[in-house]
């Protein structure tokens, strides 16, 4: 794919700015760990698994320039480093899975002289972002069989390749799709109030040479109604072992309309997502967000001032919504509790 969302480059970590998408395609280069905090909390850069190999790589930026001479003072840096990269957005678990991932893998290493372990981390970063691309090309095999040819499918917020290191999840499965010569066409949610459907998703999927058709997240119950949808693929942030799903504000609506309109509910993700730890969608973290993002629309105010504002960034679908979870491990239908767990999905 022509997309680089985030790469490792020149001792900096080069992402899109993808707040800028789909006006301008620009990059930017993060030296510094705060850069690479700002990035993520004004989703210059994010996405689940993306957010993921950011905070691996973050970590990478933030002790390149440790002095520590010492495995107790180096371990108390990345602690400090991995502290301020876990405050930056709290839903998407793939961000707390790879930092978790790189404390243990300086851990297992602490008798190596520093240098040696920075080196280690960087190698472990590096295999996240690769291991991820392996990852979205699993899910992309297992979920094209669950799409025939002809078929219209709707998607929420960006699960592509800008949400990945590339390719994408519920994505990657229409782009397979296509590879297999299957004719699809499109329905993007604009997915308010930051519109990355409108923006990302709609940029993406035509640069791929899809047919996309774009809408107000208010009119896709009026257009299931019209028949004009065949099945509805999501991403997720984080999925609990019940199979409830926290994902982009607006998935909830969808999949209750498309158990009233008998339209399969698809969500995609990597099995790194799946936080096994939680055994519910309420022990679920849910960002709230400024209200900024929805009183202003390109920094001009649109809503009266005064005006109180909610503005939570995800919401959970009950597994019960959901036909089923594609990962890279297979198709996994419910009860999720058990098919999450086994070694193949059901
Ligand atoms: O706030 P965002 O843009 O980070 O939200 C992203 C989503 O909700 C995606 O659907 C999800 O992270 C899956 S990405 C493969």
């Amino acid at each position: 794919m022509a997309i680089e969302t985030i790469i490792w480059e020149k001792n900096s970590i080069k992402i899109i700015d993808q707040s800028q998408l789909p006006l301008k395609l620009e990059y930017l280069y993060l030296k510094e760990i705060d850069q690479v905090r700002e990035a993520i909390t004004s989703l210059k850069i994010r996405g689940a698994p993306a957010l993921g190999i950011a905070a691996a790589l973050g970590i990478v930026v933030g002790i390149q320039s440790s002095s520590a001479q010492n495995w107790p003072d180096f371990r108390e840096e990345l602690q400090k480093t991995v502290n301020f990269l876990r405050s930056s957005r709290p839903t998407a678990v793939n961000l707390f899975w790879a930092l978790e991932r790189m404390i243990r893998r300086a851990e297992e290493n602490n008798e190596r002289p520093i240098p040696e372990i920075k080196r280690i981390l960087q190698e472990e970063a590096l295999k996240i972002l690769e291991e991820d691309k392996i990852c979205n090309r699993r899910i992309g095999q297992k979920g094209a069989a669950l799409i025939s040819d002809g078929d219209t499918v709707l998607t929420h917020c960006n699960a592509g390749a800008l949400a990945t290191a590339d390719y994408g999840t519920a994505l990657g499965i229409l782009y397979r799709a296509k590879e297999e010569k299957k004719k699809i066409r499109v329905y993007v949610d604009e997915t308010r109030p930051l519109l990355q459907g409108a923006r990302l998703t709609a940029w993406e999927l035509l640069q791929e040479g899809f047919k996309v058709t774009l809408i107000c997240d208010h009119m896709a119950g009026a257009v299931m109604q019209e028949g004009k949808i065949d099945k509805i693929l999501v991403g997720a942030d984080r999925v609990a072992a019940n199979g409830d799903t926290a994902n982009k504000i607006g998935t909830y609506t969808l999949a209750v309309l498309a158990r009233e309109h008998h339209i399969p509910f698809y969500v995609a993700c990597p099995f790194s997502t799946v936080d096994l730890s939680i055994p519910g969608g309420e022990k679920i973290s849910l960002e709230k967000r400024s209200p900024d993002e929805i009183t202003q629309i390109n920094g001009k105010r649109i809503a009266p001032k005064g005006v109180e504002v909610y503005n939570p960034a995800f919401d959970i679908t009950p597994a019960k919504y959901i036909t089923a979870i594609i990962t890279e491990k297979g198709i996994h239908r419910p009860p999720f509790i058990k098919t999450l767990r086994g070694k193949e999905g059901k």
